[in-house]
């Protein structure tokens, strides 16, 4: 794939809200049923998101953009926020790619809070080097750095990388949330190396 990472710009509004609303299509079904939005992310609802100062970098082909990532400083810590591959080409690397750009950006210690139920994204995070901290802890730090509702902080996970992990959660590090007997992992597309379909 040739294709590259750049910092969206004004232009690409509408392009990070479509591939927004396009991969959230995983939480359909997984995540509690009250928290499912048609569209999942509302187009006011991002430009807010980017006035608080969530920055986007994007992976694209030519002109066409391919996945997402958003990064918010806030503080001491480097939040990622809204991380999403377009569905065809999931589990190709693109999202490898942005989220170690991303990391590139920062040398503050990061995190990223998603949902419990999406265990295709924990495992994503974790095989990256993140790990889970523990409920009181996500607690605490959904309270701290995002602005979410209660119910919200209720039914999502906070993953820290190693220099979070280091300094405040060693001894805090908590195991995956199993759920509540759902189905929890996304059936993963057998469709890792066909070029056709993605
Ligand atoms: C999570 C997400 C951003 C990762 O981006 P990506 O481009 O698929 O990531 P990569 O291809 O670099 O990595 C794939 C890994 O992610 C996981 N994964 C998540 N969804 C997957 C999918 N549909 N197909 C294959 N792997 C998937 C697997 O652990 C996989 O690891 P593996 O390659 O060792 O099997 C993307 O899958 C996505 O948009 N998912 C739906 C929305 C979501 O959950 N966003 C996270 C919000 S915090």
């Amino acid at each position: 794939m040739n294709a590259d990472i750049r910092k969206t710009k004004e232009r690409d509004f509408e392009s990070i809200l479509a591939v927004i609303n396009d991969a959230a299509g995983a939480y359909r079904g997984v995540i509690p049923a009250d928290r499912w939005r048609e569209p999942y992310m509302r187009r006011d609802e991002l430009r807010q998101e980017m006035a608080c100062g969530v920055d986007f970098w994007a992976m694209f082909d030519g002109e066409s953009l391919l996945g997402v990532m958003g990064m918010q400083d806030k503080n001491d810590v480097s939040l990622v926020r809204h991380a999403y591959t377009i569905t065809t080409l999931q589990g190709q690397g693109i999202g490898a790619r942005l989220l170690h750009h991303v990391r590139s950006l920062s040398n503050k210690p990061m995190l990223i809070g998603t949902w419990a139920a999406a265990s295709w994204a924990i495992g994503f995070y974790e095989k990256h080097g993140f790990k889970m901290v523990s409920p009181a802890e996500k607690n605490r730090l959904l309270g701290k750095y995002w602005s979410i509702p209660q119910r919200q902080v209720e039914t999502s996970v906070v993953l820290a990388d190693s220099a979070w992990m280091d300094t405040y959660g060693q001894e805090d590090a908590a195991q995956p949330v199993v759920g509540d007997g759902r189905q929890l992992r996304k059936p993963r597309p057998s469709r890792r190396h066909d070029q056709h379909r993605r």
